[in-house]
This record gives structure tokens, C-alpha cells and sequence, in this order.
């Protein structure tokens, strides 16, 4: 048996909205994406959502939002995926690596009150493969710091914290739709605030720059009644990007929505099959103190002191495993960066990521667990 460590869960509802599009022959920036941003508002009960190319778009746009003074710092968790710091760097600001929790693998709150200093303008909780940060104590901490929260959602679309979305705490929501995640767009992110007043500027700034829709002004282009030489102007003030969301990747998302909830889920069923399984374990202890009630788990994971052993292992039975993630001070871009993180040197040594997906049948989480305790058994 070969199986894949994450999968789309992509079918007939996809391709039914994918055809619509087709039909209307119109791809880019549009009525689907402007359709996607007002359901996920609804989802997500927010004022405000911008649909871009990528989570790592949504994270860079969300702290220009703010325009900081160049230099200034950013708490960011040491693991996590390297675009929650360089959106830090994109603009222009220092990444001050956090130490993790070695329970929940995220964000410190022991480590901030110590990396926090007068020039630390913003913090980045990273809801660690879907596990939600204690936001109530981060937003406590965030006030009496004045910092701005962005929440990295990447892992954990449709989560909810203490009866709150993630995504939602904090002031700007960060969700990534790459086609790993809890949902997918092929490629695609989504920003979410209730704070229009900064969300809104930054719809120009995704549309490289341009403050109107194409597809908004394209009937006057032919329309008798709009007799206006100038259906065509549009002004630039801002230096924007090309990071706007089309309605390939909407079509495709509007669809995912709706199944995101069961397909959530299902993720959580098969956590519960993998706990069970591996509960028996001695060599072997599940990743992270999985709660299963409301919240969105995009990765299943597992310790191990052997880690790398076990790699090879599940690898000759054909089980896809990964590593998520490095500290990103060990990555040669992050050198100059290098803060103490005793803990997540240590622990990113024993943590090792499983198969997930919301297709994967019962039968294949038997086959990883089986394998699993027979690699326990022989240590
Ligand atoms: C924690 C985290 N943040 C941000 C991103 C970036 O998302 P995207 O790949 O959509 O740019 C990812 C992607 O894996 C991620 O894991």
C-alpha cells in the first residue's frame, strides 16, 4: 500500500463551479472571487475578507496594513512555516524568533514575556497544525504591549476557539487554501477582519495597485449607455502587487467551503482512530494534546526519540511522513536571527508528521497505525 501524506479532497461540486466559470469565460479577478470573499464573511461572521494568491500573500499584505517604521520587530513563533517570517521581512521589519511550547509546539507565552522590547510592534500566533493558540492570554498580552495580532491560520480554516473562529481573535485572520490545507484553491489565501478600515485599503494593494475591479468596469467597455471615453481609467496611488485571488481559484474554493466543516471533521474521526491505535505505543506519543471538539486539525503527528528510524521504516511500507517544521533560525536566510529557542532545537528532533487527509479510508489508518506499533515493538 502506498499512501500520500495529504490529499485534496477535490470532486463533482468543484468541477460543476469550475464548469460555470468556463461557461462565462471570464478567470481572472471576478464575480466568483467577490461571491467567495462575501460566503467566507458569512462563515467566518466578519465584516471584512480579501481573497489573494496565497496564505503567504495574505500574511504580507495583513502587516502592511499597519505601514510600521521600517526595523521595527515582530514576534514570530521559531517553528512555523518560513512565510510567517518573511512576510516580516517583505516589509521591512525584524523577525524576533519566539521559543515554542513543548506541549502545543506554538508560540511561547514564557519566551514572549521574555523577547518582548519598546521596538516590537506586532505578533504572529501561529495556530500549530491546527492546535489553537490560548488566544484570550495572547490578546491579554498583545494589549498591554500594544502590539497588533495577526493570526497565522494557514493549519486551521474553520476552527473555533472557546466558541470563537480562529482567525477572528486577533485583528487581521491569515488562511492559506494551497492544496494541502484544511481546504483547498489549488493555490490561495484569504484575509478576515472586522475591522474594514483595515482590510479595505488593501484591496488595492492586492490588484497591483489599482483601486477598481476590472470585471466591475468591463460593460461599460461596450454599453451605448455609458457614453464615457474614459470607461478604461483607473489611477495607481499605492505600489501594489499581483497577489489578487481569480475565479478559477474561487470556483474552486466556494465549493471547498461548503465541505470544509465535514471534511473537518472527518480529520478529526481519523485523529481519534490514530489516538486510539497508537495509545499502547511506549516509544511512540501523539504529537500534540489533540482536542477534538471544535477544533480544525489540518496535520496528525507523532514524537519519537527515533524519529528519523521511524522514517525509514514507515518509508519501506510505503508511508509518506514529513517533518513540519525546522526552527526557521536554522535555515540560512534566518542565521542573522538567532535568538535562544532551547525548546524548539530540542523538540523539532522528535517530531514526525502522518498521514491526513479527509479521503483517507479506515483502512489505510489501520495500515499506518499497524506499522507504527510494530516499529514500537521492536525498540
Ligand atoms: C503556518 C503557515 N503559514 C503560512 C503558509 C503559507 O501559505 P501558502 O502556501 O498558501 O502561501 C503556510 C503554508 O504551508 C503555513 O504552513
Amino acid at each position: 500500500m502506498e499512501i500520500r501524506l495529504f490529499k485534496p479532497s477535490v470532486g463533482e461540486e468543484e468541477l460543476a463551479n469550475l464548469r460555470s466559470v468556463f461557461e462565462r469565460a471570464w478567470l481572472g479577478l471576478g464575480p466568483m472571487v467577490d461571491q467567495f470573499e462575501k460566503e467566507w464573511c458569512e462563515y467566518m461572521g466578519v465584516a471584512s475578507s480579501l481573497g489573494v494568491n496565497s496564505g503567504t500573500a495574505a500574511l504580507h499584505l495583513s502587516l502592511a496594513a499597519y505601514g510600521f517604521r521600517p526595523g521595527r520587530r515582530v514576534l514570530v513563533p521559531a517553528i512555523t512555516f518560513v512565510s510567517t517570517a518573511t512576510a516580516v521581512l517583505y516589509n521591512h521589519l525584524q523577525p524576533v524568533f519566539v521559543d515554542v511550547d513543548p506541549s502545543t509546539l506554538s508560540i511561547s507565552f514564557d519566551d514572549l514575556e521574555r523577547k518582548i522590547s519598546k521596538d516590537c510592534v506586532a505578533v504572529v500566533p501561529v495556530h500549530m497544525g491546527g492546535h489553537p493558540v490560548a488566544m484570550e492570554g495572547l490578546m491579554d498580552f498583545a494589549k498591554t504591549h500594544h502590539l497588533a495580532v495577526i493570526e497565522d491560520c494557514a493549519h486551521c480554516a474553520g476552527g473555533i476557539y472557546k466558541g470563537k473562529r480562529l482567525g477572528t481573535w486577533g485583528d487581521i485572520g491569515c488562511f492559506s487554501f494551497e492544496e494541502k490545507k484544511c481546504m483547498t484553491t489549488g493555490d490561495g489565501g484569504m484575509l478576515s477582519s472586522d475591522d474594514k478600515d483595515l482590510l479595505e485599503p488593501l484591496r488595492a494593494y492586492r490588484w497591483v495597485g489599482i483601486d477598481k475591479d476590472t470585471w466591475k468596469r468591463s460593460p461599460g467597455y461596450t454599453s451605448p449607455e455609458v457614453l464615457d471615453a474614459r470607461h478604461w481609467y483607473y489611477e495607481v496611488a499605492v505600489p501594489g502587487y499581483k497577489y489578487n485571488m481569480n475565479d478559477v481559484m474561487a470556483a474552486i474554493g466556494l465549493a471547498q467551503l461548503k465541505k470544509l466543516d465535514g471534511m473537518n471533521e472527518r480529520r478529526r474521526i481519523i485523529i481519534r482512530r490514530y489516538l486510539d491505535g497508537i495509545q499502547e505505543c511506549r516509544h511512540i506519543r501523539p504529537l500534540l494534546p489533540y482536542e477534538l471538539k471544535d477544533a480544525a486539525y489540518w496535520l496528525f503527528g507523532v514524537r519519537c526519540n527515533r524519529r528519523d528510524d521511524l522514517i525509514i521504516y514507515l518509508k519501506q511500507k510505503g508511508i509518506a511522513t514529513g517533518v513540519h517544521f525546522l526552527p526557521l533560525p536554522f535555515h540560512p536566510l534566518f542565521r542573522d536571527h538567532d535568538e535562544p529557542i532551547p525548546v524548539a532545537k530540542e523538540v523539532w528532533q522528535t517530531i514526525l508528521t502522518l498521514p491526513l487527509f479527509a479521503d483517507m479510508t479506515d483502512e489505510e489508518v489501520d495500515y499506518v497505525i499497524d506499522a507504527i506499533r510494530q516499529f514500537d515493538r521492536q525498540q
